[in-house]
């Protein structure tokens, strides 16, 4: 039910930050760097600009006009402006929230981990080893955990004591911190290749479909879309707010912070010459190339280490609260469950699930692959169907609170044809792809 006590936002800085955090997160500063050494540099990064801008952005103000104008949790808000079959979508992005929060904060655990080691003890002697020994395991496990309750005791706290207040404070803080990290990476003597590997774009490799589904999965996860995250956060949202404003400042943010992590990473990398660590990427490629960075960086690395690692911790939590709302406020609307009754109980399945990931990374790597791959990017093919075709009135709700809006008619013909056409495509590719990589990574076949 949409109801007169719903909570709301207090202000509109409180939504954008909340939804800014959501969308900037490890995504932003581990997988975007990885993915950009591994897929060829700069045109890897013009690719998920392009996505970014083309697919990714029309399917937010999607998300946020379903939500909002429900103003309810995706299951009812999709029942509501659809019927009664399209609840299973919203089904979906539950259960997307739920495998993915599960990995995720298993590598958030990692980060928890690190920012503590270096902060006691310093950088480890040996780097990769050291990742080989905490990445699974108990230690893996215990810092999951602790990363969970963490998430868990913010959700519990409710939208706005508990997430609001967390974003407000923890977002500029995190953007203080990797603005300045760049200009840091910036004085280091040889950083002059990091920013050519990262700022020259070589467009043949852009050009093989793997690097397009990369981007188009990265563009994605990247701005929490495809799952409900964004429709669940704008949900909480009063009928004044400008969504096309505020989409426009979330998205910018999410690039922006992306882009600044690329210009920290990858000067530190090359400066230190351990480029090598990350261009053989694997998911642990910069747990192990930035502390052999920091350790040849004497005491200044250790400091610069611990705000790395408490930026991406910081980043992490607040995405992590997202997607544990999405599965708390499906029990919460739809089963008339208490609040802290769906954390504990949401919160508690997702922990057990994460810790299989916590016990094999290849599981984890299988995992993220078949969230992004597959089903972020069918989750977001299916709600621009819905938006695009089944929703009445959708120009309508998305220009309530923005004033005239002349482009709405180009943003329904998006949604119409040229984003399920372009998600049609990447996932006839990205399907077979990911199951053959999946079956390799969990049976051992590679
Ligand atoms: N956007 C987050 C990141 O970049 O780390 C990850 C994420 C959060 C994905 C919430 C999906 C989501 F619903």
């Amino acid at each position: 039910m949409a109801n007169a006590e719903r909570e709301q936002w207090s202000t509109s800085f409180g939504f954008v930050a909340a939804a800014v955090g959501s969308a900037v997160g490890l995504g932003n500063m581990w997988r975007f760097s990885y993915l950009t050494a591994e897929k060829g540099g700069a045109a890897f990064v013009g690719l998920y600009l392009i996505f970014t801008l083309l697919v990714g952005l029309p399917i937010l103000l999607a998300e946020m006009t379903i939500g909002r104008g429900a103003s309810r949790s995706p299951v009812l808000a999709l029942e509501h402006y659809g019927g009664r079959s399209w609840r299973l979508l919203g089904v979906l992005f539950v259960l997307t929230g739920f495998l993915i929060l599960s990995y995720y904060s298993v590598i958030a655990g990692w980060t928890l981990r690190y920012a503590g080691e270096l902060l006691w003890h310093g950088v480890p002697l040996n780097p990769g080893d050291h990742f080989s020994q905490v990445s699974q395991g108990w230690p893996a496990f215990l810092f999951h955990v602790s990363f969970m309750a963490l998430t868990m005791a913010i959700v519990a706290g409710g939208v706005k004591r508990g997430i609001e207040r967390v974003s407000v404070i923890a977002m500029p803080v995190l953007f203080v911190f990797v603005c300045g990290l760049a200009l840091y990476a910036a004085t280091l003597s040889g950083s002059e290749a990091g920013y050519a590997y990262y700022l020259n774009a070589n467009f043949t490799n852009a050009l093989s479909m793997d690097v397009v589904v990369s981007a188009a999965g990265q563009s994605f996860f990247s701005l929490s879309l495809g799952m409900g995250a964004m429709l669940t956060f704008a949900s909480y949202l009063s009928r004044q707010s400008d969504l096309p404003r505020e989409a426009i400042r979330i998205a910018a943010a999410d690039f922006g912070v992306a882009f600044v992590a690329g210009l920290m990473v990858f000067p530190i990398v090359f400066a230190l010459g351990v480029e090598g660590d990350v261009s053989e990427s694997t998911l642990g490629a910069l747990f192990v190339a930035l502390p052999e960075a920091f350790s040849s960086m004497g005491l200044v690395g250790r400091f610069v280490g611990v705000i790395f690692f408490v930026a991406l911790i910081v980043g992490a939590l607040t995405s992590a609260i997202s997607l544990l709302e999405v599965v708390v406020s499906a029990a919460v609307d739809g089963w008339a469950w208490s609040r802290g009754r769906a954390v504990i109980v949401a919160g508690g399945l997702i922990t057990l699930i994460g810790s299989f990931a916590a016990w094999d990374l290849a599981l984890l790597d299988a995992m993220d692959q078949v969230a992004n791959n597959i089903l972020l990017l069918l989750g977001a093919l299916l709600l621009s169907v819905f938006v695009g075709w089944v929703m009445k009135n959708a120009e309508t709700e998305l220009a309530q609170g923005a004033g005239r809006l002349n482009w709405v008619g180009v943003w329904r013909f998006l949604l119409r044809w040229w984003v399920p056409i372009v998600l049609l495509f990447v996932l006839f590719h990205s399907v077979p792809k990911t199951l053959s990589n999946v079956r390799n990574l969990v049976f051992g076949l590679d």
